[in-house]
């Protein structure tokens, strides 16, 4: 944590966390899916938009977990976990693992085959990364984990996008922003 700087005249007004996340939500990102496994066996699904890339050399890319959700330890303990791109039409499934449930797979399970460390691998997706865990790290009320890509798989299928709070293709968020910039 830094100290506010001596040359600075005075601090900013304390953020109000409403309106910071409100400004958050204007970051246009995709949406994904992280799993893995516990030790036990059980598997975990999570509905994220959180990832980025962050390295090539070595390959890495983390994502963020809040402390509070109720399957953080697993994934926090969990040495490996995979990350897959959902594709325009997945909003179903994205919406399926944002939701707790104490077994978000029942229904699901034939979208999926067994990845790196056995975890859940989505067989359909934009792209997936099977990661390595590298290190996790407790920032404010998440932790950020970094994983070290050991496997990945692309495909050409259209991304689905989340943006001001709303899931929906690229065509969907390019339509609402047309009609806002009309209404204005
Ligand atoms: C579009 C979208 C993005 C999300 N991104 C994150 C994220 O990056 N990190 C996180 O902890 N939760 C995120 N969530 C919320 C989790 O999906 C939700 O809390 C889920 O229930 C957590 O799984 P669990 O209850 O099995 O622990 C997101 C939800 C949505 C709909």
């Amino acid at each position: 944590m830094f100290a506010w700087p001596q040359h600075m005249p005075s601090e900013p007004a304390p953020i109000e966390a409403r309106s910071l996340r409100q400004a958050l939500a204007g970051f246009c990102t995709g949406v994904c899916l992280v799993t893995t496994v516990s030790k036990e066996g059980k598997r975990e699904g999570m509905t994220i938009n959180s990832f980025s890339s962050v390295s090539l050399d070595p390959p890495l890319v983390l994502w963020g977990v809040r402390e509070a959700a109720r399957s953080a330890s697993v994934y926090v303990d969990s040495p490996a976990f995979i990350i897959s791109v959902l594709a325009a039409d997945q909003q179903d499934l994205a919406l399926h693992f944002a939701r707790p449930s104490e077994d978000k797979f029942i229904g699901v399970e034939d979208l999926f085959d067994g990845g790196l460390g056995d975890c859940p691998r989505l067989k359909r997706a934009v792209s997936t990364y099977e990661c390595q865990l590298y290190s996790c790290h407790h920032e404010g009320d998440h932790f950020l984990l970094v994983g070290q890509v050991k496997r990945f798989s692309q495909s050409q299928l259209s991304p689905l996008i989340f943006h001001r709070g709303r899931m929906g293709s690229l065509a969907d968020h390019a339509l609402q922003a047309e009609q806002v910039a009309t209404a204005a």
